[in-house]
């Protein structure tokens, strides 16, 4: 055995191979001693580390874990549209778990937002996967940067906390290939995580642990997969048919080695296929070698809190801001009263197995204290679920009515979302709305700033605010961001990583939210978020891809160019037509027109975020590859590229196109065999099949086979048969068209 690298599965007996397959305890691989393997720690993820200081009895207490930097979970960063920012992160992460000697950091989570409501969309980043693809992919590629591993997860449809642990996903072929892998795929395909978690449902009926198409004929024979696929804690109920799916690690251990070497006696598994499990752990250690023999590394706490800041200051997201209520000027000796509990304990987590212990903790509060700048604070309210206090309130409308400005600090509390379970609606606390709505009543200068980790309705109470700045949860730093951002030290640049809409029950889900009977039917295919507002007209409050500065931008010389059959490449300008320094995100839809299938009527391809000094202009280029224009083709079972014309759209959000430009595909030819099943408008649109039609019709016109109709109704009629059903319309002579069509195809096929 060499000192870099442990030993082939060659050398190790069935029972040694086995063990590899299962964890040594909750948070580590099992080493196998005697030939050098150690058994590595792997622990949560995602935004920062967790470490659970029990961690090897693999009991719960999500709040003792050693200090490590809260980064904002992705519910903000994903509002950041800056992957190179994400990346920072990454790094960041890694460091910590080279500290800690943790092998593999369980994250990122790019489950897509199905809907609002589902209790993991704190910690998920998008209704769009492009998007969530995209920003994550800065994590991986970080933390691996840094000889650390993550673990891309849950490996597929973790969609809802509802009888998470076995509710079959019923989706179509098309929806999981458009929406709900392709963040996971263009993750694999570009950063190749080190591993990836399955998630604990069912998809169309079987275990995610169990599925061997999923975890093989997927994600390694199509994706090109290198690394190991472990199962969610608890996820694996058959170690034996996981193993034969291609999973290679049960998480935590359920001791059942033995059940494997008796399946590897018998032939229930094959020989080949343990060695590629187990060889697929030994990897990983190798992977992870360098940087787990590093000794006495300390990471640079402060450095860490810096990036934790720029993260939370671009995560924040501005959705109102009449009379430019922000930023308050510090200098202008206005009064500010602070409303809200949120401004002095701050709600910076989500929670579940991604809660951390932050290394430090700075609120809006103390920023101010630090900063000297003078403003009164009024609690307003309990962070629990217990009615209004009177007393509370009292003081915090006294504190409104002597001040010139309000800044009132609203959200959800802690009890309120988390892994585990979903939510029942979208509503602010009542209680806090009701105050929020008193202070308005004496001071009309109010600013809100929200804490939510997955979106609340908005529409209810923004009325009584001038300013509204959605910060999700923004991690340990979101106190200093905060300030910068409320006090104008930097303009906010987030964009909503999904809509908000009107009414829960706007959403296209909610008809199949959150199933029956064991099962959840996601009825509305790749019409998820804004798939589905912008293509119906939907009204919403805020739309995808939404956010104010205190800059503005214009975009001009908008233009595309084919660069290939099927691909292109869009150039833009964007200017800062203001006198304030800012960053705007560049967003290209592609809008495909007409389709043989129900296409959205855009979706997100590419995003450029661009820092801009004042009266700066910058142009961005972005490619768009053959997938750009693609939908997922059921009776292809593969991609496919119509021919045609595509719109490009440049834009800010879903909802503000600056302009709009075409490109004309030539499409990826792909075509399906014509048969008697095939309709006669098939046979007319296929470049073979509309020969052997013209033939027909000429036949027709000289009187060898009956002429086709020209009645227009007649002629839908004819167009939507199967050509097989001719003789309906035509009696009996239509058996001769179909002959003539089928000898003709079959002459031309020779
Ligand atoms: C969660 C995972 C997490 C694991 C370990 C599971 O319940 O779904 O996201 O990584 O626990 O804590």
């Amino acid at each position: 055995m060499s000192e870099q690298t442990y030993p082939s599965v060659k050398d190790l007996t069935v029972e040694e191979k086995a063990s590899l397959t299962s964890g040594g305890d909750a948070w580590h691989l099992q080493g196998v001693e005697s030939k050098g393997i150690p058994g590595y720690m792997i622990t949560d993820g995602p935004h920062g580390l967790r470490k659970s200081l029990a961690s090897s009895t693999g009991e719960t207490d999500l709040d003792d874990s050693v200090p490590a930097t809260c980064f904002p979970p992705a519910a903000g960063l994903s509002s950041s549209w800056n992957p190179e920012l994400i990346h920072q992160v990454g790094e960041a992460m890694a460091e910590e778990c080279v500290q800690e000697k943790v092998a593999v950091i369980l994250g990122p989570g790019v489950n897509i937002k199905r809907n609002p409501l589902g209790g993991r969309c704190f910690e998920y980043w998008s209704e769009d996967p492009y998007l969530a693809g995209h920003e994550a992919v800065g994590i991986v590629a970080g933390v691996q940067s840094k000889g650390v591993g993550t673990s891309l997860k849950h490996f597929a449809a973790n969609n809802q906390e509802t009888d998470r642990l076995r509710v079959d996903a019923r989706i179509s072929q098309r929806a999981l290939r458009e929406i709900y892998f392709p963040a996971f795929e263009h993750i694999v395909k570009t950063a190749q995580p080190w591993t990836i978690m399955c998630s604990y449902n069912r998809i169309n009926g079987v275990h995610s642990a169990q599925n061997h198409w999923l975890l093989t004929d997927v994600l390694r024979d199509e994706w090109g997969f290198e690394g190991i696929v472990m199962s969610d804690w608890g996820a694996d109920h058959d170690r034996v048919a996981s193993l034969n799916a291609g999973l290679n690690l049960e998480m935590p251990p359920s001791y059942t080695d033995d059940q494997v070497v008796y399946a590897a006696r018998d032939g229930r598994i094959a020989p080949a296929q343990l060695d590629r499990m187990a060889q697929g752990m030994i990897d990983l250690t190798n992977k992870a070698r360098a940087a787990m023999s590093i000794d006495g590394y300390r990471f640079d706490v402060d450095a860490h809190d810096e990036v934790a800041h720029q993260a939370a200051v671009e995560s924040m997201v501005l959705l109102k801001n009449d009379e430019s209520i922000l930023p308050l000027d510090p200098n202008a000796h206005e009064k500010i009263a602070v409303i809200g509990e949120f401004a002095r304990t701050p709600r910076y987590q989500g929670g579940g197995s991604s809660h951390i212990t932050p290394t430090k903790m700075t609120s809006f509060l103390d920023t101010l204290a630090e900063r000297g700048v003078e403003a009164s604070f009024a609690p307003g309210f309990t962070l629990d679920l217990e009615p209004a206090d009177p007393a509370l309130e009292a003081e915090a409308i006294e504190a409104a009515k002597t001040a010139d400005k309000v800044l009132m600090f609203l959200g959800l509390p802690e009890a309120a979302e988390s892994e585990g379970f979903d939510r029942e609606n979208l509503d602010m606390p009542a209680k806090q709305i009701e105050l929020l709505r008193k202070v308005a009543d004496v001071n009309p200068n109010v600013a809100v700033v929200l804490s939510n980790g997955s979106v609340v309705s908005v529409h209810p109470w923004a009325k009584y605010a001038k300013g509204i700045l959605e910060s999700w949860l923004l991690g340990q730093a979101g106190g200093p961001a905060l300030a910068d951002v409320i006090f104008g030290k930097v303009s906010p640049s987030g964009k909503l990583a999904q809509s908000i809409p009107l009414d829960i029950n706007d959403d296209p889900s909610m008809l199949n939210w959150p199933g029956e009977e064991g099962h959840v039917d996601y009825g509305e295919g790749v019409f998820v978020g804004y798939r589905y507002y912008d293509t119906y007209n939907k009204a919403v409050d805020y739309p995808f891809g939404y956010g104010l500065s205190y800059a503005t931008f214009e975009v001009s010389n908008v233009s595309a160019a084919k660069t290939g059959a099927n691909t292109a490449s869009v150039t833009a300008t964007v200017t800062n037509t203001s006198a304030v320094d800012a960053a705007e995100t560049v967003q290209i839809y592609v809008a495909p027109g007409k389709a043989d299938v129900a296409r959205p009527v855009h979706e997100l391809k590419g995003f450029e975020k661009v820092f801009l000094k004042a009266g700066e202009s910058k142009t961005v280029t972005v490619d768009l590859g053959e997938r750009a224009f693609a939908y997922w083709s059921e009776k292809f079972n593969d991609w496919h590229v119509e021919a045609g014309e595509y719109d490009i759209e440049v834009g800010v959000s879903s909802r503000d196109i600056a302009a709009t430009v075409s490109v004309e595909l030539d499409g990826d030819g792909k075509t399906q065999p014509l048969t008697e099943w095939s309709t006669f408008g098939e046979w007319s649109a296929d470049p073979v099949g509309s020969k052997i039609v013209d033939d027909l019709v000429a036949a027709g016109e000289r009187g060898e086979l009956p002429k086709l109709t020209d009645n227009a109704m007649m002629r839908m009629f004819l167009n939507s048969m199967p050509i097989n059903s001719l003789p309906t319309l035509m009696g009996e002579a239509g058996k001769d068209v179909t002959k003539f069509l089928l000898d003709g195809y079959a002459e031309l096929n020779k």
